[in-house]
């Protein structure tokens, strides 16, 4: 029997191709040339996609590959992966969580304290020379002291308001949903926390529901001494209004990990000395990613063996297969 074929969109560490090959026949979409031959001499043997956060798996997508089965999401955010459609087909999508969460948070909470004390500012100062000239300015505001309010408290932001607690500071949350047995004060709207807080950080996820949730309302209501960090999505926070609100300096900063339209990244944010910017490497170390590759893979052979995928997304219960596998 032929072995099912994989399509891998994007570059991943090898963990997915070493933990695939003896199961599936692979195609690796970025390394040709024109991926529209590919799909067109291809698309409709594909049986599996592995793919990361980014990669449009949409409709126009999923219609070139008519026997697809399964899309293996590296990443926890699925915001790429259009569910409705994947639902319809009759495709199943997984997702990565649970493996990236302390590496995620540990990103915020650099973030936090570098966007607080304006370190990335301090070490372009050494770097370029000028500790000889003087010492650095103060920072304009500590870490002691402050309130975060965590915009979405699930794995990663409880793993952020743990770190967050052991600083010493106060943590508040907004969830659709108040959670049982967490220690803090809960907002039912991102607004009536902001007007509490004087730190936001953003981890619900990305998609439609979720776009432009930190509005300008939002960010004003943090004050001037306000500082936003967002390790979820781009699309969850106006852009435009944060570089408005950090300009005129009724918001003190922002560490940011994410973007609207990544990889770009407006020249007014660059310019800004008071922001902290980072090129969405949040979960981005080797033994991370390799943890979720190795999900991405477990999930594969699961499906392909006849179980359950191991983190399917609640969005596309799991099809019966039967009658669909070769
Ligand atoms: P999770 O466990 O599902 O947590 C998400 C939280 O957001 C839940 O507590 C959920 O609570 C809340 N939420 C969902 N929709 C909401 C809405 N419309 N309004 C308010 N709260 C809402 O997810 P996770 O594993 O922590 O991951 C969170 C996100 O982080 C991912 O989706 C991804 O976009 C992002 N991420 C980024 C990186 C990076 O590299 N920067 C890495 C990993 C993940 P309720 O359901 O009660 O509302
Ligand atoms: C990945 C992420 O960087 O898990 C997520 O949602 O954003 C990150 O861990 C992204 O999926 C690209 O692989």
């Amino acid at each position: 029997m032929s072995r099912p074929l994989l399509l891998i969109t994007t570059p991943m560490p090898d963990v997915v191709v070493d933990g695939c090959r003896d199961r599936f026949e692979i195609e690796q979409l970025w390394t040709h040339d024109d991926p529209a031959d590919l799909l067109e001499s291809r698309g409709e043997e594909v049986r599996a996609v592995a793919t990361t956060g980014g990669f449009p798996m949409d409709d126009e997508l999923m219609a070139r590959l008519p026997r697809l089965e399964i899309v293996a999401n590296s990443g926890v955010g699925y915001d790429a992966v259009d569910t409705a459609t994947a639902n319809r087909r009759g495709v199943v999508v997984t997702n990565t969580p649970g493996v990236l969460d302390e590496e995620v948070a540990d990103t915020a909470l650099a973030l936090l304290i570098m966007a607080v004390r304006q370190l990335s500012r301090a070490e372009r100062y050494l770097r370029d020379g000028q500790w000889p000239e003087g010492p650095f300015p103060l920072s304009p505001s500590s870490l002691a002291g402050r309130t975060v309010g965590v915009l979405g408290l699930g794995r990663i932001g409880e793993a952020i308001a743990r770190r967050v607690e052991a600083c010493g500071l106060e943590v508040a949350y907004h969830n659709r949903r108040r959670k049982d047995g967490v220690p803090y004060r809960y907002y039912d709207s991102p607004l009536a926390m902001a007007r509490e807080v004087d730190t936001l950080v953003v981890t619900v996820p990305g998609g439609a529901e979720t776009r432009h949730v930190v509005d300008r309302d939002v960010l004003e209501a943090l004050g001037p001494d306000g500082v936003l960090i967002n390790v979820a999505r781009g699309s969850v926070v106006d852009e435009h209004a944060l570089i408005d609100l950090l300009g005129s300096g009724r918001l003190l900063g922002a560490g940011l990990d994410v973007f609207e339209d990544e990889p770009h990244v407006p020249e007014a944010l660059r310019r800004m000395e008071h922001v902290v910017l980072l090129p969405h490497v949040g979960s981005a170390s080797r033994p991370t990613r390799a943890a979720m590759a190795q999900l991405v893979v477990d999930n594969l052979h699961a499906w392909f063996d006849g179980r359950p995928p191991l983190t399917p997304v609640p969005e596309t219960p799991v099809p019966a297969r039967d009658g669909r596998r070769g």
